[in-house]
């Protein structure tokens, strides 16, 4: 057995060992969305700091632990706040929390995430429904021996983000009456966030907008047989496109704006998915 997985199963037996809960939906809340996990039904949580090998996120404000319990009567297992890839951990470690809720017995990933907007027509406080993504100078997450128990070698990534899914999120919106852009993710490593130069390359090449996570959450999801959505919220227009410098206070405060809507459209997104 790989190394990698080795470490999976013992952070499985270690969860298994504090609650029995199986959910159908994995969802990832990204900076300043957290909130969401304080308003479900909630059957047990389990710290990262807890789990044996686990990465533990070192960003003041990323809480780091697994909430379960049910959203609208679907079980769902919330990652409140995540470990990201300029922590310095290694990028298989990154993923391990997302594989291990697929472990748990999650058939969906949804993803969210704070995000600047490259595209000029998103402003400040959208919702993007992510629809592909690309990623700039972060490795796969797939990279070392394969998982065979995961996946396969050579996996496809044609779908990333689920059409059904995609269109479950575009009528969840229409239906509360939110305003919902849909687009490309770009993956970069941060911490720092981009020049204008690299905004403008990373348009040319197609990406709506740009953040620090989730391509490579996707890409191990994927791997596994989930089926992933992703909603990103831009908390800011990215670099040379806003008058001011970026800060990671602007994101929260963003964050926080938009977090009732936000809020509203995954409830109900879940709700449809779980029908
Ligand atoms: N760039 C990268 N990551 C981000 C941004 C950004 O502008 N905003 C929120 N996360």
């Amino acid at each position: 057995m790989s190394e990698v997985y080795e470490k999976l199963k013992t952070a499985l037996s270690y969860v298994r060992g504090k609650t029995g809960f199986v959910p159908e939906v994995a969802l990832v809340l990204g900076s300043g969305l957290g909130a969401l996990a304080d308003e479900i039904d909630v059957e047990a949580t389990v710290r990262y700091s807890e789990i044996p090998g686990f990465p533990v996120s070192t960003v003041a404000g990323h809480e780091g632990r697994f909430v379960f319990g049910n959203i609208e009567n679907v079980p769902v297992v919330i990652m409140q706040g995540r470990v990201h890839y300029y922590e310095g951990y290694d990028v298989r470690d990154v993923v391990m929390p997302i594989r291990l809720m697929g472990l748990l017995g999650a058939k969906t990933l949804f993803l969210t995430n704070a995000a600047g907007g490259i595209n000029k027509s998103f402003a400040q406080g959208a919702l993007m429904m992510i629809t592909d993504h690309i990623s700039s100078l972060v490795p796969s997450p797939l990279i070392g021996g394969n998982i065979d128990e995961l996946g396969l070698r050579f996996p496809d990534m044609s779908e990333i983000y689920t059409k059904k899914l995609r269109d479950i999120i575009r009528e969840s919106a229409k239906e509360l009456s939110i305003a919902l852009c849909e687009g490309v993710y770009i993956q970069t490593t941060g911490p720092n966030y981009e020049t204008p130069a690299e905004i403008r390359a990373y348009e040319t090449l197609g990406a709506d907008a740009v953040g620090m996570s989730t391509a490579i959450e996707a890409m191990a999801a994927r791997h596994m047989g989930l089926s992933v959505c992703g909603i990103s919220c831009i908390t800011n227009m990215a670099a040379g496109l806003s008058l001011v410098p970026l800060t990671h206070e602007e994101v929260k405060e963003t964050a926080d704006r938009v977090g009732a809507d936000f809020k509203r459209l995954v409830k109900r997104s879940i709700a449809a998915i779980g029908r």
